[in-house]
């Protein structure tokens, strides 16, 4: 379980977080969203510790850390918990199978090599296991970056906007393997504009906005937004833009999609 509290991120006289209070439980998938610019990469920068908060204390594995005091050992956290950025960096020397294989080697793993086929396999790529990134598309090369992720059997897996360069059933594909890590037992957070996917599978919701957590709740807060603030940005042309397709094909005939079609998707 990772526990953060009061969380706080600043450079210089920018806040970028503030007040971060937030519980990720095994076995469930936590959706963060809000507009662009309110923090949702840093929070997931500072709950991974890649950048230490400034403020505030965090609890990873029963491991509590207080901040500005504490330095964590990230080499005891980080092989726990893996992050997956948008730009994801995958070796472009390396095949799909060895981007795989190689971290897991370096682990020691007896089993790297037929682990990471496995992995492959997993996310559907065996077919192209031996391409290497540039003879990949971009669903491919996404889904070899989670593969390798979650080789080495993190419990903690932080996602950032993943999907949003994808075609819509690459992106749903990517979105069904995740719901399947979750009933791996991992505790996901995930940045995405995916309303589909969030939800569906978020067992929890958090929308972001200024480096503050607005409003969270469960799946109810995107029908039933209490704070005029996410009402707005729900009603947003930004977030409807990026709705999956195949959802506006459930509209049955609808073609332009407008709020209430939107609203009526989560009655
Ligand atoms: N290293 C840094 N130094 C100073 N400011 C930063 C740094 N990293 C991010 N910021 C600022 O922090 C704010 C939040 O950035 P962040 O990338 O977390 O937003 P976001 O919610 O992920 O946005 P988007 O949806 O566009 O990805 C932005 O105003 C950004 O300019
Ligand atoms: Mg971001």
């Amino acid at each position: 379980m990772i526990v953060a509290q009061n969380i706080k991120k600043a450079i210089g006289d920018n806040v970028l977080l503030n007040d971060i209070n937030l519980t990720l439980m095994p076995g469930s998938i936590t959706a963060i969203i809000g507009p662009s610019g309110a923090s949702k990469t840093m929070l997931l920068r500072c709950l991974s510790l890649v950048d230490l908060p400034t403020g505030g204390e965090l609890a990873i594995n029963g491991s509590s850390f207080s901040f500005p005091k504490d330095k964590p050992n990230t080499a005891l956290i980080w092989p726990q918990l893996t992050v997956v950025f948008q730009q994801l960096f995958l070796w472009p020397h390396l095949t799909l199978f060895e981007n795989v294989a190689v971290p897991l080697r370096m682990a020691g793993r007896k089993d790297a090599d037929a682990r990471a086929r496995s992995m492959l396999e997993r996310v559907g790529l065996e077919a192209v296991a031996d391409h290497y990134p540039n003879q990949s598309s971009g669903g491919e090369r996404q889904r070899a970056a989670l593969a390798r992720s979650v080789a080495l059997e993190p419990r903690y897996l932080f996602l950032d906007e993943i999907t949003s360069n994808l075609d819509v059933e690459s992106a749903s594909g990517v979105l069904q393997i995740i719901k399947s890590l979750k009933s791996d037992g991992l505790a996901i957070a995930i940045v995405t504009h995916s309303l589909h996917f969030i939800a569906t599978a978020a067992d929890s919701i958090v929308f972001m906005d200024h480096g503050r957590i607005v409003e969270s709740g469960g799946a109810c807060i995107l029908r039933d937004a209490q704070t005029p603030r996410l009402q707005r940005f729900l009603s947003d042309s930004s977030m409807r833009c990026s709705m999956p397709i195949y959802m506006t094909r459930q509209l049955n005939g609808y073609v332009r999609i407008t709020n209430s079609c939107m609203r009526r998707l989560f009655i």
